[in-house]
């Protein structure tokens, strides 16, 4: 809102820098960022550039202390503002200065700084806080996984608030530094580069570093007692994979599916152009659960994805989303189909390349497997709702969209099209819209017919996507 302040012309000149805005001229930030599906994801006012994370963490009883410094910009006048967390708040600072707080609603914390913060200003925020993560639940469940020897934070579209504040929702990305200390023995995994460790009085400090943008979700922690392997790929790169000391008998199958992520990841270069991020991995907690997760540079994998043998196809998937999903990430929720729907695409492009069945083919049979009144054709892939976020609709008829375009551009445009896209938004947010776009601007095609049948329609297109382009 802007008020006018009349003044005398002869002293306006003089007095324009020396008045302060009144308390009229600040507002709250909104407690929500504007997502469509998560009215109070994330927060609006301000914009992250970084997390600072210095935590401790007691294995035994759950417990995990930090101290989190934010810096971010103003984007308006703020009065105050919210943060996203779980966890119970001791003290707050901004700019330095003690500022109040209060907890609101399920996981908003509100904060008053002492004086007001002027639009574009760049702000620092300390928050100091505790708690045992795996009691905090929102609808009586928990992101948090505890496991026999620590605790996890791996899971979407919520993880961040079970153990950092943030902006938590993927349109406002920062970069991070999170330091943990665990007792002696045991590992802190998270994302990016492991910078440093050191053990002193019977601790060991684990200091990451992710020095490109990542989303809150993305961001992802596990203590535990973890087998540890490193090496570099041919471009330098660090890998680290760690895998859960009590993985059973899926040690051997988890081991022989990470242990080939650079060899996915360079022929994924093939097919999405350079890999965008400094380093790369995988890690397996023991933890009950059955999913993964593309947590930035190193995935999530549970160990019941090994639960058959090697399965290289689901490190695929959590790697094809480091161009889809992590780099290139949605700008609401609704948009999760530029995430899913090219993951599992990959997936059939790695079979088509293996000798184990055509993207065609693979789409040929998910089209047949499902009668027209099969429910499972109501979930419309470009807006499947929150509760069908992930449902297999999202995932195999966004797929089934995606060799509809190929068949119908092409493969010479269709291929262009998966390479030039994570180069146009890279580090960025995108909408479905932006793709049907931009996939019509290389292909120099109406498309919009052909995403509406496959993204749009809540029942089973008529025809599957054949191969009538084809070579
Ligand atoms: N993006 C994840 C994937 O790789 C999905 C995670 C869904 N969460 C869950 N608890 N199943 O497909
Ligand atoms: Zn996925």
């Amino acid at each position: 809102m802007h008020r006018r302040i009349i003044v005398p012309s002869a002293l306006a000149a003089s007095l324009t820098l020396a008045i302060p805005a009144s308390a009229a001229d600040f507002s709250p930030g909104a407690p929500g960022i504007g997502d469509s599906y998560y009215p109070a994801s994330g927060n609006g006012g301000y914009d992250v550039s970084h997390y600072d994370l210095r935590l401790k963490y007691e294995p035994a009883t759950d417990l995990l202390e930090g101290t989190a410094t934010i810096l971010a910009t103003t984007k308006q006048n703020l009065s105050r503002f919210n943060l996203d967390l779980g966890l119970k708040v001791s003290e707050v600072r901004v700019n330095g200065r003690v500022a109040k707080f209060a907890a609101s609603g399920a996981h908003e914390l509100e904060v008053t700084p002492a004086v007001p913060l002027e639009r574009n200003r760049e702000i620092s925020v300390v928050v100091r806080y505790a708690g045992k993560p795996s009691e905090f639940k929102v609808d009586g469940w928990s992101a948090w996984a505890r496991t026999p020897d620590g605790g996890v934070a791996a899971q979407e579209p919520d993880s961040a608030v079970w153990w950092f504040p943030s902006n938590d929702h993927p349109l406002d990305k920062a970069t991070f530094d999170v330091s943990v200390s665990v007792p002696a023995g045991h590992q802190a995994i998270s994302n990016g580069v492991l910078q440093s460790q050191s053990t002193a009085l019977g601790r060991t400090r684990f200091n990451w570093r992710s020095d490109k943008p990542q989303a809150t979700y993305l961001a992802t922690l596990a203590v535990g007692k973890f087998d540890i392997t490193t090496d570099r790929t041919a471009n330098g790169l660090p890998v680290l994979n760690a895998y859960s000391k009590d993985l059973g008998a899926h040690a051997g199958a988890a081991r022989a599916s990470i242990e080939r992520t650079t060899e996915v990841a360079e022929w994924l270069e093939t097919v999405f152009g350079p890999y965008p991020f400094n380093s790369l991995g995988g890690y397996v907690p023991n933890v009950t659960s059955g999913f993964a997760l593309e947590t930035q540079t190193r995935p999530f994998y549970s160990p019941r994805q090994f639960a058959n043998g090697a399965n290289v196809s689901v490190v695929v998937h959590e790697l094809a989303h480091q161009w889809y999903g992590d780099s290139v990430s949605v700008r609401d929720w609704k948009d999760i189909w530029i995430n899913e729907g090219f993951a599992r695409y990959s997936q059939w492009l790695w079979s088509e390349k293996e000798g184990e069945g055509t993207a065609q083919e693979l789409a040929d049979y998910v089209y047949a497997l499902r009668g027209a009144d099969d429910p499972f054709w109501t979930v419309k892939p470009g807006d499947p709702g929150p509760e069908n976020q992930f449902h297999g609709a999202v995932y195999d008829r966004g797929a089934l969209a995606l060799q509809a375009l190929r068949n119908e551009i092409g493969d010479e445009d269709f291929f262009a099209i998966l390479k030039g896209w994570p180069k146009q938004f890279a580090y960025g947010n995108a909408r479905v819209a932006d793709f049907v776009r931009y996939a019509e601007r290389i292909s120099g095609e109406p498309l919009a017919e052909l995403f509406d049948t496959w993204l749009y329609e809540p029942s089973k297109p008529a025809a599957p996507a054949a191969a009538a382009a084809g070579p």
